[in-house]
C-alpha cells in the first residue's frame, strides 16, 4: 500500500462517471427509489481539508488550478463514495479453517458450535492474545479493506463473553481509530454466545452483561450500539428485547443479528426497540417485512456469511419490492465470513438474489451509512460530505463493478480527502 499524506487539495478530472450524486440530504434509499443511482458522465470531482468541495461537468470546469492542488486524471475510470461496512467482527484472534474443512465434511456451523467450535472457539484464541497483537491483526485487516475500497467500518465485540475480555476488545477498537483515518464505530455484543461455564445458567450471564458489563462500557464512552444474536440455542426474542432495552438507557442504540440460522422472531422484537438495523435475514418472513415497514430500522444483508455458511439466500428483492431499504455489508469475521471484500459481497447480492447494480452500490454506500448512523457525511457524493473516495480502475461501466467477481476493481482510495493508496497497475 503507498500512503500520500499532505495532499490536502485534490482535483479529480475527467471522471468517466461520478456515481451516486445527492444535491440534497438523503439519509436512506428505500423501494423503488433504489434503482436509481444519480450519476454525472464526464464529470470533475474537488476534494480540499477533507470535504468533497466541488464538482460538476468537465464541459463547465472553469476553476484556476494553483500549484497546490494535485490533479488526477480519471480518463476512463468511475469514481464513487467509498464503501461503508455497517456489520464486521474483524477483532479477532486466529482463524477458524478447521471448522471450515469439517463443514465440507458435512458437520453444520451449529453441530460445531455445539461442540465448543465457533464463537467460543474464538472467545478462546482471543483471551490468550494480548491488545497489541489484536490490534495489528485489526489493522492489517482494515489496510486491505481500504484497498479494496472501504472507508467506514462498524466493529463488534462479541469473542470476549466475560466483562474482562469484552471490554478488551472494544479498547481496542477504540485504539484502533487513533491508527487509521478510517470512520470506526463501535459495538457491544456480549449476547453473542453463552459462555460454557454460564450454560445451564444462562441468566446470570444476562445479569452481567446488564448489570455490569453495559454500565462499564457506557462509562468509559467505549460503544454506540448494543447488538444480540437472536437465535435458537443462543438468546429468544425476550432476552433480546432486555437486552436491547437496558443497553437504550446507557445510550447504546439498538442493533441485532436475527433470521439467520433460523426464524427466531429477533427482527420484530428489535424493531419494537427501534433497532437502527436488523442484519443477516436469511430466514425473514412476510410478517416481518411488514413489521419493518414505516419503521427506522435497515434491513441488512450479509452475503459473505450466507454463502459461505450455504444458508438460504435472504428475501432481498421481496424487501425492496415491499418498498423498504436495504443495506449490504460484509461480516468479516473468522467463523462465517472471513472477508472484508464489499466488491465481491455486491457481486453475490448480484447474482443470487438479483440485485441490479444500481441496488447493490446504493445499498453498500448510502444505505449501509445509515445503519452506523453516518449517511448525513458519508455514502453520497454531496458538498460538505467528507470525502471518502474510490476511483476505480478503467472500467467500462458500473455494473462492472459486481460483475467482475473476485476481482479488485479499485485503483485508488480517499480516505478523509487523503489519497491513501493507489494499485501499481
Ligand atoms: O454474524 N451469527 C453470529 N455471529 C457471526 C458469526 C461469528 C462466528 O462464527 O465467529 C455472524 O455470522
Ligand atoms: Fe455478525
Amino acid at each position: 500500500m503507498l500512503y500520500l499524506s499532505g495532499m490536502k487539495h485534490l482535483l479529480i478530472k475527467s471522471i468517466s462517471n461520478l456515481l451516486q450524486v445527492r444535491e440534497e440530504k438523503t439519509m436512506k434509499i428505500s423501494g423503488r427509489e433504489m434503482s436509481v443511482l444519480p450519476c454525472i458522465e464526464d464529470a470533475w470531482l474537488e476534494i480540499k481539508d477533507g470535504i468533497i468541495y466541488d464538482y460538476g461537468k468537465m464541459d463547465d470546469f472553469n476553476k484556476v488550478l494553483t500549484d497546490e492542488v494535485t490533479v488526477i486524471d480519471a480518463s476512463g475510470k468511475i469514481v464513487l463514495p467509498c464503501w461503508v461496512d455497517s456489520h464486521t467482527h474483524i477483532v479477532y484472534a486466529g482463524s477458524r479453517e478447521s471448522e471450515f474443512v469439517d463443514r465440507i465434511k458435512g458437520l453444520s456451523y451449529q453441530e460445531i458450535a455445539i461442540r465448543g467450535g465457533g464463537i467460543l472457539n474464538s472467545a478462546k484464541k482471543l483471551e490468550k492474545t494480548s491488545e497489541e497483537e489484536l490490534i495489528i491483526t485489526a489493522l492489517e485487516r482494515i489496510n486491505e479493506m481500504i484497498v479494496l475500497g472501504t472507508g467506514a467500518i462498524e466493529i463488534k465485540s462479541g469473542y470476549g463473553l466475560n466483562t474482562d475480555n469484552e471490554l478488551k476488545i472494544l479498547r481496542v477498537i477504540k485504539k484502533l481509530k487513533e491508527h487509521t483515518p478510517v470512520q470506526i464505530k463501535a459495538t457491544f455484543l456480549g449476547a453473542h454466545a453463552i459462555p460454557p461455564e454460564y450454560k445451564s445458567e444462562k441468566r446470570k450471564y444476562i445479569d452481567i452483561i446488564i448489570n455490569e458489563m453495559i454500565p462499564k462500557i457506557a462509562d468509559e464512552k467505549l460503544a454506540d450500539y448494543c447488538d444480540v444474536f437472536c437465535e435458537r440455542g443462543y438468546y429468544n426474542e425476550a432476552e433480546c428485547v432486555e437486552i436491547l432495552e437496558a443497553g437504550k438507557k446507557y445510550g447504546l442504540i439498538p442493533k441485532a443479528h436475527t433470521e439467520q440460522l433460523s426464524h427466531s422472531g429477533g427482527t420484530q422484537a428489535a424493531v419494537k426497540c427501534g433497532a437502527i438495523s436488523v442484519d443477516h435475514l436469511e430466514y425473514l418472513n412476510d410478517e416481518d417485512i411488514a413489521a419493518l415497514r414505516f419503521t427506522e430500522t435497515m434491513p441488512t444483508i450479509l452475503p459473505g456469511a450466507q454463502w459461505f455458511l450455504s444458508l438460504p439466500y435472504p428475501p432481498a428483492r421481496k424487501i425492496i419490492d415491499s418498498g423498504l431499504p436495504l443495506a449490504i455489508a460484509s461480516d468479516y469475521n473468522p467463523g462465517s465470513s472471513p472477508s472484508g471484500n464489499m466488491n465481491f459481497m455486491l457481486s453475490l447480492a448480484c447474482v443470487q438474489y438479483n440485485l441490479t447494480p444500481e441496488e447493490a452500490i446504493n445499498a453498500a454506500t448510502i444505505n449501509s451509512a445509515y445503519a452506523i448512523n453516518l449517511s448525513d457525511k458519508l455514502g453520497s457524493i454531496r458538498k460538505g460530505n467528507i470525502a471518502n473516495i474510490i476511483i476505480t480502475k478503467r472500467i467500462p461501466s458500473y455494473a462492472y463493478i459486481p460483475y467482475w467477481f473476485a476481482h479488485n476493481p479499485v485503483d485508488a482510495t480517499i480516505i478523509n480527502g487523503e489519497l491513501m493508496h493507489i494499485n501499481c497497475q
